[in-house]
């Protein structure tokens, strides 16, 4: 029997580096499933605090994680919906206090253990781009590209507050930043899986470059491993 070859490129990277307009972009051209695991950990943390439970509640979280049914689809738009006990809540997860809540929570070893099967399981069924913070350490360590994106904090504020305002949301630069740091501290300093850059990962700085340099940039690094 043949068993058809399936790829895997993971990025990971800091809040607001970029990793998800890249990547959806570079999947699109490349013909690959993006997966936004941010997107996964936010919607955990959504259900939670819709249910009142908070981010630090480990017994609270364990108790109701059996509850939590995820779905990821594909609009026609390429775009990943996060459907949750059947609703769309695409939008509902995209907000700074979501950001927070998402970050602290998914330093919880129980949610980290609850969604890892379902991440490789995407990997294992498709040619995926999957971006997070873990994906090159834990998610997919065998995975046949891996970059680690990152930009200066301030520029990635830049960018994040650029995001907020489109979407209507009013901030500051200064506050976007204080979360932006905070949030990487939470991130990176956490015990399990924290964000790092994977021994085997390319660095790519993406502060002094445009979006679609940074785009061309992923795509030749991608074409020079793998042979599609
Ligand atoms: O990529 P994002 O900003 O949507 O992610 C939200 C939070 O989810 C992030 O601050 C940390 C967490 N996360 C994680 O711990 N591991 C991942 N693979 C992806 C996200």
């Amino acid at each position: 029997m043949k068993v058809k070859r399936v790829y895997s490129i993971a990025i990971d990277g800091p809040a607001g580096a970029g990793k998800s307009t890249i990547a959806k972009r570079v999947a699109s051209e490349l013909g690959f499933v993006y997966v936004d695991t941010g997107a996964i950990y936010r919607t955990v943390g959504y259900h939670m605090d819709l249910m009142g439970i908070g981010p630090k509640d480990r017994d609270g979280i364990e108790r109701l994680l059996d509850d939590v049914n995820l779905e990821l689809c594909y609009g026609e738009d390429g775009l990943q919906h996060m459907i949750l006990n059947g609703h769309d809540v695409t939008d509902e997860i995209r907000t700074p206090a979501m950001s927070r809540i998402a970050s602290t929570i998914s330093a919880q070893p129980c949610v980290r253990e609850f969604l890892l099967d379902m991440q490789r399981d995407l990997a294992r069924k498709n040619n995926v781009i999957m971006d997070g913070r873990d994906i090159g350490t834990v998610v997919l360590p065998c995975a046949d590209v891996k970059i680690f994106l990152t930009a200066s904090p301030e520029v990635r504020a830049t960018r994040r507050l650029k995001d907020l305002e489109r979407k209507g949301e009013k901030t500051t630069h200064k506050a976007v930043l204080a979360d932006i740091i905070q949030r990487d501290h939470q991130d990176s300093t956490r015990a399990i899986a924290p964000l790092k850059q994977a021994e085997d990962a390319i660095l790519l700085d993406t502060s002094e470059l445009n979006l679609e340099q940074a785009i061309q940039a992923v795509i030749a690094l991608v074409r020079q491993r793998i042979v599609l």
